[in-house]
C-alpha cells in the first residue's frame, strides 16, 4: 500500500547507533542519580548547577556523535515520499536535523536550546549553560533552564501532535520502550482512528508491542532503511 501522510515517533532507540546513551538500559543512572531525579523541575530548584551540569554534558557530547543509518533514511523517506511524513520526536539530540529531516517535533524539547523563566525567551544555546549565565534578551541572571520537558511537566506542541495522529495512515514507532506517556499512548489514539496501520520497530517488545499491528524487532540502523525502502517500492 502507498502512504500518503506517516507519522513516526522516534526514541532514545533510534540513536543508541549513533552513540547516545539511552534512558533505560543502563539502569537510567547518571553519576549515582536516578534520571527521574534529575529531569525534574523540583530537581532544578533544589540544586540547579547539578542539573545545569547533567545538560551541559548530554549537550557537549552532541558534536562527537553522528546519525546513523536510521535517521538518514527517514530523512530519505521525507524527501522521496509522495505525501507526507512528520517526525515525532522524544529524543533531545539534533540527529534527525543533522540528518536531513525537515518536518520535525521536538515533544520533550532540545538539548540545543534555554529557556528563560523570566522572559520566556527561548535561545539557541551550544555552550555550557551555567546559574549566572545571563538571559541574551533581558539579561537577567539565574534564570536560564534547559529548554527540555521535565517529569511532570507537559510535553511541547500536543495540540499539533493529536491533529496528526488523527489523520495519519501509517504510524511508525522506533526505539521507545512506551514508558512514559503520553507518547507510550500515540499507538491507541491512532487505533482509534481505524484506518491507520501501526508498526513498532525496537530492539525488543516495547510495553505497548500488543497494541501495534506489526511488529519488527532488531537494531534501528538495520531495520529502518529496510522498512524505509520497502515503503518506497510499494
Ligand atoms: P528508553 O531508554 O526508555 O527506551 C529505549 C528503547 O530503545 C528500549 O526499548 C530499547 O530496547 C530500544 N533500543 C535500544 N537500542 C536500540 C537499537 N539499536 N535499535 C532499536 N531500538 C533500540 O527511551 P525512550 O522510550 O525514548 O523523557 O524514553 C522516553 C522518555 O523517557 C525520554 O524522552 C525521556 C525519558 O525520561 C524526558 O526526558 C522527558
Amino acid at each position: 500500500m502507498a502512504y500518503k501522510n506517516i507519522v513516526i515517533l522516534t526514541g532514545a532507540g533510534i540513536s543508541a547507533e549513533s552513540g547516545v546513551a539511552t534512558f533505560r538500559d543502563a539502569g537510567g543512572l547518571w553519576e549515582g542519580h536516578r534520571v527521574e531525579d534529575v529531569a525534574t523541575p523540583q530537581a532544578f530548584r533544589r540544586d540547579p548547577d547539578m542539573v545545569q551540569q547533567f545538560y551541559n554534558a548530554r549537550r557537549a557530547q552532541l558534536p562527537s556523535v553522528d546519525p546513523n543509518p536510521a535517521h538518514y533514511a527517514l530523512a530519505k523517506l521525507e524527501g522521496e515520499l509522495v505525501g507526507d511524513v512528520l517526525i515525532i520526536t522524544q529524543n533531545v539530540d539534533d540527529l534527525h536535523e543533522r540528518a536531513g529531516s525537515k518536518n520535525i517535533i521536538h515533544m520533550h524539547g532540545e538539548l540545543n536550546k534555554v529557556r528563560c523563566l523570566g522572559c520566556g525567551a527561548v535561545h539557541d544555546w551550544l555552550a555550557d549553560c551555567h546559574r549566572e549565565s545571563p538571559c541574551p534578551t533581558c539579561e537577567a541572571e539565574g534564570q536560564l533552564r534547559p529548554d527540555i520537558v521535565w517529569f511532570g511537566e507537559m510535553p511541547m506542541f500536543m495540540d499539533r501532535i493529536t491533529r496528526a495522529l488523527s489523520t495519519c495512515d501509517l504510524f511508525l514507532s522506533i526505539g521507545t520502550s512506551g514508558n512514559v506517556y503520553p507518547a507510550a499512548a500515540f499507538v491507541a489514539e491512532v487505533g482509534r482512528t481505524g484506518y491507520a496501520e501501526s508498526v513498532e520497530i525496537n530492539l525488543e517488545p516495547s510495553l505497548g508491542a500488543s497494541l501495534f499491528d506489526t511488529c519488527l524487532h532488531g537494531k534501528a540502523g538495520t531495520l529502518v532503511p529496510k522498512f524505509v525502502q520497502e515503503i518506497l517500492e510499494a
